[in-house]
Parts: C-alpha cells; sequence; structure tokens
C-alpha cells in the first residue's frame, strides 16, 4: 500500500513566511543551511539587471495586533499605542531603498499582511499604495488582510484607498470556538463585517476559515462552510488547525486542557469542504485556497509559480531574481530593531542569501505542487534558468519509474492510484512533457509527497553534476 500515512496537508497559508515555513517543515536541510549563509553585502543588484522577467509583488508586513489568538505564531505584536506615521515613514523610506536598488521592476501586485493590517489608518494605506505603484492603478492587484472587529464603516474608506480584495478573517461563526482561539469578535460581529464586506468590495472578498478546532464535529465545520458560501463569497482559504510551538494552544493541547480532532476527522472535514465548495462552484487552486474562476489571489500565485516579491516591514522576506541570480532576503523580525536599521541603512534586511538551484526549485515544488495545476514545464525553465531544464527531471523520473509508460498522458486518474504507478514513493504524483502534479485525490497529502519528489530531485541534480 503506497502512501502508508494519511495526513491532511499543514493548509496554513503564511503568505511572505511560506516558502522558508515549508522548507522548515522538513523538505530541505540544505536549503536551511543555504538561508543561513549570511552574505556581506546588501542585495546585488547583478541579479536583477541580468534577469529579463521584470513582474514583482510587494507584500507589506503590518506586525501589530489588537490581542494574540490562542493559535497564532506569526511576528506580531500587542502593544499600548502604535506610532503609525512612524511606521508610514519607514516602510516608506525602506520601499525607496529597494525601488532605487530594482529600478525596472513593474509592480503587478501589493499584499497589506500581518499582525493586522485593518488596524492601520487607512490614509496610510494610501500613502503605501500610491507610493508603490508609481500612480499606476491599471490591473494592480491590492490585498488587505481584515480583522472583522476591525471592519465597519472603513471598509468603504480601505476602498477609495486603493484596496482592490479584502481577506477577512472569519475563522469560525461558532462562539465556542471564537471564544476558544480569543479572537476579538464573536458570531454576530463575524457575520456582520461579512455582510458590510460584501456590499463593499462585491465579489472580491476572501473569507479565512480554520477548522479542526478543539471538540469541533463535522457538522459544525459543515456549518461554518455553508453559512460563508450562502453569502455570496467567491474565494474561502480553509486552514486545519496547526498547533505552533509557543503558543497558547500548543500549552493547552500538551496540558490535555484541549483535545484535537483525530487526524481521520481533520482528514474527512478537510475532503467534505472540498466536495462541498467545488459543488458549489468554487474550485480548489491550491491545498487550501478555492475560488469561482477569475477570483483568485494572485499575489499569492506569484508565491507559488517561483515569482518574484519584494517585502517591507518586520520579519517580512523577498525574492529577487530567477535561476542561479535568485535573492533571498530576510528582515529583522522586530519592529524596533527594524525600524532602528532602516533609519541607518534605508531597509530592514537582516539576512541576504544568493540561493542555490537545489533551493530555489526545492521552493518552486513545495509550493507549486501544491497547487491544482502543478507546475508548468515553462514555470520551471523560468524558475531553473535551464540550470536542471524540466525535461532533464522528466527524463529522470521516467528512468526511476519502471512503469513509466504509464505516466505520460494519465492527468484526471482518480482514486486510488497505488497500483498504477511504478515507485512507492512517488504515489500521486503525475507529469508529462508539459507538467508535473499532484492527483487531485493525492492534494490532502500533499506534503508527504513533495518531501518525497523533493529527495528525488537532489538525487536528480547529483546525477546530472556527476
Ligand atoms: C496572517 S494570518 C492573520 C490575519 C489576521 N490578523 C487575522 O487574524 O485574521 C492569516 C490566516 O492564517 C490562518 N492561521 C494563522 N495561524 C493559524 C494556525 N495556527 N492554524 C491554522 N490557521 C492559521 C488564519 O486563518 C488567518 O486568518
Ligand atoms: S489577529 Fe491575526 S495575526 Fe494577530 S494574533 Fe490573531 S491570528 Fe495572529
Amino acid at each position: 500500500m503506497c502512501c502508508a500515512f494519511l495526513q491532511v496537508a499543514r493548509c496554513k497559508l503564511v503568505n511572505h513566511f511560506r516558502p522558508f515555513l515549508l522548507l522548515g517543515h522538513g523538505l530541505s536541510t540544505q536549503g536551511r543551511k543555504t538561508l543561513s549563509r549570511k552574505i556581506s553585502s546588501f542585495i546585488e543588484t547583478e541579479a536583477e539587471e541580468n534577469n529579463p522577467e521584470t513582474k514583482v509583488g510587494v507584500y507589506i508586513h503590518w506586525p501589530y495586533c489588537a490581542r494574540l489568538c490562542t493559535y497564532c505564531n506569526f511576528n506580531k505584536y500587542v502593544i499600548q499605542k502604535v506610532d503609525q506615521e512612524n511606521m508610514e515613514k519607514s516602510l516608506l523610506k525602506e520601499w525607496k531603498t529597494l525601488r532605487k536598488k530594482y529600478p525596472r521592476l513593474k509592480i503587478r501586485t501589493i499584499f497589506f499582511g500581518g499582525g493586522t493590517p485593518s488596524l492601520m489608518k487607512p490614509d496610510i494605506v494610501e500613502s503605501l499604495i500610491r507610493e508603490i505603484s508609481g500612480g499606476n492603478y491599471e490591473n494592480l492587484e491590492v490585498s488587505l488582510e481584515a480583522n472583522p472587529a476591525d471592519v465597519n464603516n472603513n471598509v468603504a474608506v480601505f476602498k477609495l484607498a486603493g484596496v482592490t480584495r479584502l481577506s477577512l478573517g472569519i475563522q469560525s461563526f461558532n462562539d465556542r470556538f471564537l471564544k476558544l482561539f480569543n479572537r476579538d469578535h464573536n458570531s454576530l460581529i463575524a457575520k456582520q463585517s461579512l455582510v458590510k464586506c460584501l456590499s463593499v468590495f462585491g465579489g472580491h472578498v476572501s473569507a479565512d476559515l480554520i477548522f479542526g478546532a478543539p471538540g469541533q464535529t463535522i457538522q459544525e465545520w459543515r456549518q461554518d462552510l455553508e453559512f460563508t458560501i450562502k453569502q455570496g463569497v467567491n474565494h474561502i482559504s480553509t486552514y486545519q488547525l496547526t498547533v505552533e510551538r509557543g503558543t497558547q494552544l500548543a500549552k493547552d493541547v500538551s496540558s490535555g486542557k484541549v483535545q484535537l480532532p483525530s487526524d481521520n476527522v481533520m482528514t474527512e472535514m478537510y475532503l467534505d469542504a472540498v466536495q462541498h465548495l467545488e459543488k458549489n462552484g468554487l474550485y480548489r487552486y491550491e491545498i487550501s485556497n478555492f475560488s469561482r474562476p477569475g477570483f483568485e489571489c494572485n499575489h499569492n500565485i506569484g508565491y507559488w509559480n517561483g515569482g518574484q516579491y519584494i517585502g517591507l516591514g518586520p520579519g517580512a522576506h523577498s525574492r529577487i531574481g530567477y535561476g542561479a541570480n535568485r535573492i533571498g532576503t530576510i528582515n529583522h523580525p522586530s519592529p524596533e530593531v527594524w525600524k532602528g536599521q532602516v533609519d541607518r541603512l534605508g531597509h530592514g534586511v537582516a539576512k541576504e542569501t544568493k540561493l542555490d538551484i537545489d533551493t530555489v526549485l526545492g521552493e518552486l515544488l513545495a509550493t507549486g505542487l501544491r497547487t491544482s495545476q502543478g507546475i508548468e514545464a515553462s514555470v520551471w525553465n523560468k524558475s531553473s534558468q535551464n540550470k536542471i531544464a524540466y525535461h532533464q527531471f522528466i527524463k529522470y523520473l521516467n528512468n526511476i519509474n519502471s512503469r513509466n509508460q504509464q505516466s505520460t498522458e494519465v492527468f484526471g486518474v482518480n482514486g486510488d492510484v497505488s497500483d498504477t504507478f511504478g515507485t512507492d514513493d512517488l504515489c500521486g504524483l503525475i507529469w508529462n512533457n508539459e507538467n508535473i502534479k499532484i492527483l487531485p485525490s493525492h492534494l490532502s497529502i500533499a506534503d508527504h509527497v513533495i518531501v518525497n519528489v523533493y529527495s528525488h530531485f537532489l538525487k536528480c541534480i547529483k546525477l546530472i553534476n556527476d
């Protein structure tokens, strides 16, 4: 029996942290080593200058929250009074430094994440959008993460400020779970804010929902989903509750104060959500993300396709360039340290690394294989810049797959494919000359498949280099 364990994919979408977290969750010790190698100079221009690709997304991290949720280990701080104007000044200064460094990059998306960016003053949001876009708003997607307790009368003002898409952190419509999570909203506020956001942003609202709360039943999860769908939401992100180290939830789980649903129940909740959402016209375009066609989040698609992004603010990450010229940076997580460095040097970068090709393609595998369409040959080749061409990897996979004849033109196979594919550890992976992806039936165990694919990928590199 292939795929010996069934574990619902850890579905948390962590925006700027995501590629690192995925690697950190068991994919690549090599990748982590590379990332921790500090290079002395700040950002080499060479990477961008040699790069014909100029599209980029900008991520802005607003690290402040009104209170702490029990499950959260994001880079966030609860402080009495945030000096918003000072933050704005530092974010703009960091942006100007990076803009100068990469003058040719064209901004296609902006994402305000957190923390809680809906606590930002709308005029600060507006000035950041104006500066970053350079006044070119055509086809610009601007997403902002909002907490239901913060959005009411200011929703329209955020829209006027230039936000085109709201991602609303509802998590649940059930007061029992909202209390358990220590959210600053209740079910009534969740409902009212969703209605309000929909009335202002029309179809361009996404709802974040968490499943697998302590004591949650499949029926209760279904109720949350059904209610959200009924409101006419075009985009839903469903995240399995993850116990993160150092959180209140982790303490409560280890002391036995609360108990999470079993893995089987988690799996059932996830599969039920996939079925129910797809039945209602929201197709799964990434493990945790469901959308009606045309309402996908382009900023996140950029991450998953190995695109370029610039991170501003405490703890934000960047990826600029492709292939052996790709640069990764990480900002200081502490707002104070970050601000101090921005004052002195114009940027808050703590670490800058020229990424190895195995890290670059490892990140692409980790993110691209979590999407429904997988990784296209052209996307792979853009990322690899022909260091390891797509057809070389495919040739390797065909060679190791003893029954590889069946692995071409088999997209769309459903059910248990363990007998269809020769190698046990590549169960669920399918490929041809255009595309490599995980079968829909196996996306719920994507993390498991990706770890195996990545270890084959490292062997493939070794063979090519030897
Ligand atoms: C950047 S976070 C939070 C944004 C916003 N401050 C909020 O709380 O709604 C984005 C999403 O990640 C999800 N998330 C965060 N921590 C999680 C965890 N431990 N398990 C599952 N989902 C999590 C939540 O659904 C959240 O809405
Ligand atoms: S509001 Fe969002 S970012 Fe802040 S603690 Fe809660 S989940 Fe984390």
